[in-house]
């Protein structure tokens, strides 16, 4: 009998139980790697069909290693390969990789892409970043920040600049986990209103507030993390002379990091523009973790694989 399958699209389709559970899993796997120099095999020979409509380093490359890590197989197809919706219909290309894969991670521009995707395929579809949001990386992110304070809960995490597709998904982890988001950016660029009113009714079962502040300053105010991406996202490359004109304001540097708390700690989901959004010197900083961040892309996504595949979510 087929096991009904569980797709990754949105933190916002798991409990904050079920949230707890891949990072908790991410923590086991995390430490058996670097204990061992290897993990149980626990998805031996699975595999993984990595469908990717923009270029990707960590997304790509992290989610090939924890498929090799953990025992399973898992390839790349590149935006010339299937030309996804446009060669073929997204039902068809679901339907077909199906057949031949045990999930797919797919990396698209519309959202709606990657929800039909799942709707087709009778395997996982795990989300690796939309124009809406950004979920493989909000669990990176919960781990890095249980790891630095051994605890969400409570923690002020703010976020300056753009309320793009990672500004979602980190407020959606905040509200499900009950840590108080602030984001900050120039009006006209806040997180779109859907994803707001969810994060609103998961912070009321939390104890999560969210708000907004427009002055960056006033917003990193006893900030515990202070997080930032970049101001243009792929696809938005032809607003890129506008939004250098607007967000200059909300770049994290050192003044804007000595107003939050002494102890907070700076994230960015990388690739960043050194310069635009964040300063060499706050990047390369002693409260910077971007580059521990990137790494637990790899241990978070291999406890996201073993609760889809290995364990059922
Ligand atoms: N943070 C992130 O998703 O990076 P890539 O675009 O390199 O995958
Ligand atoms: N907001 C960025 C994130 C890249 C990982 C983008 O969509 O380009």
């Amino acid at each position: 009998m087929m096991v009904k399958k569980r797709d990754f699209l949105a933190l916002a389709d798991y409990t904050p139980e079920e949230i707890w559970g891949i990072l908790h899993r991410a923590v086991e796997l995390k430490d058996e790697w670097q204990r061992t120099g290897r993990n149980t095999p626990l998805l031996k020979d699975q595999s993984l069909a990595m469908v990717f409509q923009k270029p990707s380093l960590r997304t790509r490359v992290s989610f090939e290693m924890a498929m090799q890590h953990l025992g399973g197989y898992a390839f790349y197809l590149g935006p010339q390969e299937i030309g996804l919706g446009k060669r073929e219909a997204i039902s068809d290309v679901a339907r077909v990789l199906a057949g031949y894969v045990d999930a797919i991670m797919a990396r698209v521009f519309d959202h709606a892409h990657v929800e039909e995707l799942a709707r087709w395929a009778e395997v996982p579809v795990i989300n690796g970043l939309s124009d809406y949001n950004h979920p493989c990386q909000a669990l990176a992110d919960g781990l890095t920040m249980y790891e630095h304070f051994g605890r969400i809960q409570g923690l002020k995490v703010v976020f300056v600049g753009d309320g793009n597709n990672v500004a979602v998904s980190l407020m959606h982890l905040c509200a499900k986990l009950g840590a108080h988001f602030v984001f900050s950016g120039p009006e006209g660029y806040d997180p779109p209103r859907k994803a707001w009113e969810l994060a609103q009714a998961f912070a009321q079962e939390s104890g999560a507030t969210l708000t907004i502040e427009r002055d960056p300053y006033k917003a990193v105010e006893d900030a515990d993390v202070i997080y930032t991406d970049t101001w243009v996202s792929m696809g938005q490359e032809e607003e890129a002379e506008k939004r250098l004109q607007i967000f200059p304001p909300y770049q994290v540097n050192a003044a804007l990091v000595a107003r939050a708390k002494p102890t907070a700690i700076v994230m960015h989901c990388l690739p960043a523009h050194r310069g635009y959004e964040i300063t060499d010197e706050v990047m390369d900083g002693p409260q910077s973790v971007v580059f521990q961040q990137a790494h637990n892309r790899l241990h978070a996504q291999k406890g996201l694989l073993a609760v889809l595949l290995g364990e059922g979510a």
